[in-house]
């Protein structure tokens, strides 16, 4: 139970990624608080949890907005007193047909990239106050790599959470708080990915990862678990690739 009595919360906990990282988490003992803007997947997912003796609730919370940021810790605070462990996992993808489109430029940076930097702003001094807090941060191989098929505005966003979470890593190290990212490469299709989920066009981008298979929700999720335990104690402003060997090409 490397969990036991700590809280977690996770955005977009309602999502493949996210509800995979929930469930192991809540496995382990963590009471968790699921974030997302889908409430029925979310309460559903809470519920179920619940059902296996542990402790979840829903949050309905927008990650880009500042104010339902902070009534979200609120309700973490009223009702588990603490928080141990933030999850900015919440976004939207980059694999869209329309590669040039300004507005979806927009919508990329306000979820992905200032969602994030809301969601550190909102929980560090909670963090603060447990000792030993830990964020983690999902940016994905396409904060390190170009992709054809991925907007660039994905790239801009994912890149800047990994720089992000380098500096807070350092900013953050005298509270006793850990920062880390993950970079998954082609998982379980997202609610919104349009090109990466056609069966032919995945084909092709998958046969240039070297394991030649995509990845899982779960196997992404494994590597959130990891970095928020004490296993990782001593990790902080690393990126931990979860790609089947595509970024090393
Ligand atoms: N699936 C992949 O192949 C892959 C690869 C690399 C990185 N990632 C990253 O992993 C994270 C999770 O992706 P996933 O595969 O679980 O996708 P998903 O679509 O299943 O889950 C994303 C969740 O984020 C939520 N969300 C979106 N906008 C939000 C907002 N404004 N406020 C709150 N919640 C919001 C959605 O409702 C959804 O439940 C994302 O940040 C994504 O960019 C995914």
């Amino acid at each position: 139970m490397r969990f036991k009595d700590r809280v977690a919360l996770v955005t977009g906990g309602a999502g493949g990624i996210g509800g995979c990282t929930c469930r192991l988490l809540a496995a382990e003992g963590a009471r968790i608080a699921i974030a997302d803007l889908f409430a029925d997947d979310g309460e559903a997912l809470a519920q179920e949890i619940r059902d296996s003796d542990g402790d979840a609730i829903f949050i309905s919370l927008d990650v880009t907005d500042e104010h339902a940021w902070e009534s979200a810790m609120e309700t973490v605070r009223s009702r588990f007193g603490r928080l141990d462990i933030l999850v900015n996992n919440a976004g939207i993808s980059g694999a869209v047909p329309d590669k040039m489109d300004l507005e979806y430029f927009d919508k990329l940076w306000a979820i992905n990239g200032r969602g994030t930097f809301l969601g550190m702003r909102a929980a560090r001094k909670d963090l603060a106050t447990s000792g030993g807090g830990v964020i983690v941060n999902m940016s994905s191989v396409a904060g390190i790599v170009a992709h054809e098929v991925t907007h660039m505005g994905y790239n801009a966003a994912k890149a800047g959470v990994r720089l992000m979470t380098k500096s807070a890593a350092i900013q953050f190290a005298h509270d006793g708080t850990r920062v880390n990212s993950v970079h998954p490469g082609w998982m379980t299709p997202m609610r919104t990915s349009v090109v990466s989920s056609d069966t032919r066009q995945r084909d092709r981008l998958l046969e240039v990862v070297p394991m030649r298979r995509g990845g899982t929700a779960e196997e992404a999720a494994k590597a959130i678990v990891f970095l928020a335990s004490d296993d990782a104690a001593y990790i902080t402003g690393s990126e931990l690739v979860v790609d089947g060997g595509m970024s090393a090409l």
